[in-house]
Parts: structure tokens; C-alpha cells; sequence
């Protein structure tokens, strides 16, 4: 089976769990409308990719990791496009949970998208009670409180921005976090994998933002100038256009040095490598000349 489908089939085993019967309708459909279908699964497939490098020796850890990285993923997107965030209608091409719903099923699909990610951990856990319970540090680390996905959208609260802990909670976490379970799910330490995961965050935050600035919102299926208009501090404001661009070639050529040595280590480097192409974006005429 192929990386892709071996993730997409994980993730629908674990849906159509939360959506059995007498689940309440509505919120049942808004579940689906979240995840389905996926944007790029950049996050699993990192994470299925570095387990298999590392020998996939339990596949039902590694594909429960790959699941709760991508279902924690989709939920803080529901709440990221609520009037009280980013109030965004769009997303991956089509209108966001509240928009398609209603706020209060928008806010409870994103919760029920956070403790199923917990809950597809725990049922996993019956194939290694220990290598699981490192999952689930591993994730809420990532998720929560000083430096999840929850203190990074918190930064966007404060009076003064700090950018590296803002983009390092707000994207990169969950990047770290989709390395280190990979690895953790194979029985490997998950340490080794730490620095991998944060250049792939670190870059992909800075093509997110160089995206943001220079493309539009048919091309991107979500709206576009957001950072600007919302006052949020980015690596285009802060770096220029060409600035940002040879940042990001720089964090990505460390990428690849710092993935450590396994057996899996050569098709690890031709996925970083396709990744980073798909990452940089073509310049429109008049940046690629300045
Ligand atoms: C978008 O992430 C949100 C950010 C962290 C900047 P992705 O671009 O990975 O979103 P999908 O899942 O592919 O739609
Ligand atoms: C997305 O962040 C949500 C999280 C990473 C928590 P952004 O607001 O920067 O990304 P988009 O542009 O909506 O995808
Ligand atoms: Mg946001
Ligand atoms: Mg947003």
C-alpha cells in the first residue's frame, strides 16, 4: 500500500469511529468537512516516512501516531478560521466549519478533533503500552501549554510578539512532533529526530508566509494577505521577499544534513528533497529580478 493510502485509511478507521450511531448528525458531517478531503498530509506523511526509516516494526503506533498528528492538525484549523481568529471563510478550496455549519459546531468539531487524536493513541496502545505513552506526551507537548499550538496562537494576544517562540509553538511543534513520533512509535529515540523536524517547521512557516504575500486565493484555496492585514509579524515583513527565499533554501539544506543515520536514511532525503521543492514558491517576474 502506498504511503498515501496506508495514511488516508488510517485516518477514515478512526473518523467513522466518532461518527457511529447515535452520533449527533451535524457535528458527525463537520468532523468529515474538517478532515476530508486532506490538504497536503505534509504532517503524517513525515511522520510514516520517518517510522518506516526507522524500521515500522509496529505499524499500528505508527500509523495511530500518523492519524492523531494529522486529526490534531485539522482541529486547530477549525478554530484558527473563526471570527474570534483568523475569521477566514475558505479553506482548502471550500467554505470553512463555521461558515458550512455554525460556530458553536465549529468550535465542538475542533474539540472532538483534539481528544480523538488522544483517543486513537490510547486504543493503539494495547500493541506497546510504553512506546504509546511517550505518543501522548510527545503530542500534548505539541499541543498545549508553554510551547504547543495553543501558546503559539496565545502569542497572537500578547502586546509584543516574540516571532521565533510564536512560529516555533504556532507551526513548528507539530513538525518536531511528526519527526519524534515517527521515531517513537519504531522504538527509536525520538531526540535524534528533533532538529529534522524543526527546519521542516521552520521552513514551511516561511513558505507559508512567502505564499501568504504572492499568491492568491484561487491558487491557495484559503484567503490570502492575512499576516498583513491581521498586524501579525512575518518572515516577508521582516525579510523581504528574496530575503525570505534564501532563508528558506538555507534551513532546508540543513534539513537534510541533520537527518540522522538509518537504514531508511536515503528515501528520508528524497522526501525532504521533494518537499522543499514543493515548498519554495515560483516568483512572479518582478521578484525573481530584484
Ligand atoms: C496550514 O497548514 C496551516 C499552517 C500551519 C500554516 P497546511 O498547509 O499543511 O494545511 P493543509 O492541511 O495542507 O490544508
Ligand atoms: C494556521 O495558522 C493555524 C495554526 C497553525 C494553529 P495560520 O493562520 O497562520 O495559517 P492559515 O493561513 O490560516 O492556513
Ligand atoms: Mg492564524
Ligand atoms: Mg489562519
Amino acid at each position: 500500500m502506498s504511503l498515501s493510502a496506508r495514511i488516508e485509511s488510517a485516518i477514515s478507521a478512526s473518523l467513522s469511529f466518532a461518527m457511529k450511531e447515535p452520533a449527533p448528525r451535524k457535528l458527525a458531517q463537520a468532523l468529515d468537512h474538517a478532515v476530508n478531503p486532506g490538504g497536503a498530509r505534509i504532517r503524517p506523511t513525515i511522520s510514516l516516512s520517518v517510522a518506516k526509516a526507522c524500521g515500522d516494526d509496529k505499524p499500528i503506533l505508527s500509523d495511530a501516531a500518523a492519524v492523531a498528528i494529522e486529526l490534531i492538525h485539522c482541529a486547530s484549523l477549525v478554530h484558527d478560521d473563526l471570527p474570534c481568529f483568523d475569521n477566514a471563510d475558505l479553506r482548502r478550496g471550500k467554505a470553512t466549519v463555521h461558515v458550512a455549519y455554525s460556530q458553536p459546531i465549529a468550535v465542538l468539531t475542533g474539540d472532538t478533533l483534539i481528544v480523538l487524536a488522544f483517543e486513537v493513541l490510547a486504543r493503539a496502545a494495547e500493541a506497546d503500552p510504553k512506546r504509546a505513552v511517550h505518543l501522548i506526551k510527545i503530542l500534548s507537548q505539541a499541543t498545549g501549554m508553554p510551547n504547543g499550538i495553543c501558546a503559539g496562537q496565545g502569542w497572537e494576544s500578547e502586546d509584543k510578539i516574540d516571532l521565533s517562540a510564536y512560529h516555533r509553538s504556532k507551526t513548528g511543534a507539530l513538525f518536531v512532533a511528526a519527526t519524534q513520533m515517527g521515531a517513537a512509535a519504531a522504538g527509536e529515540d525520538p531526540e535524534s529526530w528533533t532538529e529534522l523536524g524543526a527546519r521542516i517547521g521552520e521552513a514551511f512557516q516561511v513558505a507559508d508566509d512567502l505564499r501568504d504575500a504572492l499568491y492568491d486565493e484561487k491558487t491557495l484555496g484559503k484567503p490570502v494577505g492575512q499576516d498583513d492585514l491581521n498586524g501579525r509579524p512575518n518572515a516577508v515583513s521582516q525579510l523581504g521577499v528574496r530575503g525570505a527565499v534564501s532563508r528558506l533554501e538555507n534551513i532546508l539544506s540543513g534539513a537534510i544534513a541533520s537527518i540522522p543515520s538509518c537504514a531508511g536514511e536515503a528515501a528520508l532525503c528524497d522526501l525532504v528533497r521533494v518537499y522543499a521543492e514543493r515548498l519554495t514558491p515560483v516568483l512572479p517576474a518582478h521578484h525573481a529580478a530584484e
